[in-house]
């Protein structure tokens, strides 16, 4: 038997064995480095990861569920602080920019004329957003509206 404190310390039980200052520094820096390296690997890794979710992405934002709103109406939702229309017409979604194009008035959905109402100065538009009566310019913004199971996406 060897009196070095190597030696002893492998003779101890597990349970006894104690953890130089030495060690200890030793398993921090390793597990920073370790740490370090998973920052890094877990970025590349989903970057070249192929995309296997169904439905859009690039920026598309859910605006909730199809079932919520039925065919001839409208919802009105915000999308990262742009206001937008939404309606349900026979021919499906449709999506608008709800700032008015004459003085900036928020739009609302009239359901009776089956029209977007400006409350304003009683501009009209229709339900692909193009003007029918009252002093607005242009059309409504449009913006791509995707249904995926039940789910509804526009993209800014
Ligand atoms: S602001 Fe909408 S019609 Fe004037």
């Amino acid at each position: 038997m060897s009196d070095s404190g190597k030696d002893q310390n492998l003779e101890k039980p597990l349970y006894e064995k104690s953890l130089s200052r030495r060690d200890f520094i030793s398993w921090i820096i390793k597990g920073g480095l370790f740490i370090t390296f998973l920052s890094m690997l877990l970025p590349a890794l989903e970057y070249i990861w192929p995309v296997t979710r169904r439905g859009p992405v690039g920026g598309a934002n859910d605006v909730g569920r199809a079932d919520d709103i039925p065919v001839g109406s409208a919802k009105k939702v915000d999308v990262s602080g742009t206001p937008l229309i939404l309606i349900h017409t026979p021919q499906g979604f449709n999506a608008f920019s709800a700032i008015c194009t004459h003085l900036g008035c928020l739009v609302g959905w009239d359901s009776q004329k089956q029209l977007i109402a400006c409350p304003c100065h009683a501009g009209l538009f229709d339900t692909t957003g193009r003007v029918v009566a009252g002093p607005p310019p242009r059309p409504l913004a449009s913006y791509p509206v995707n249904v995926v199971d039940g789910k509804i996406f526009i993209k800014l």
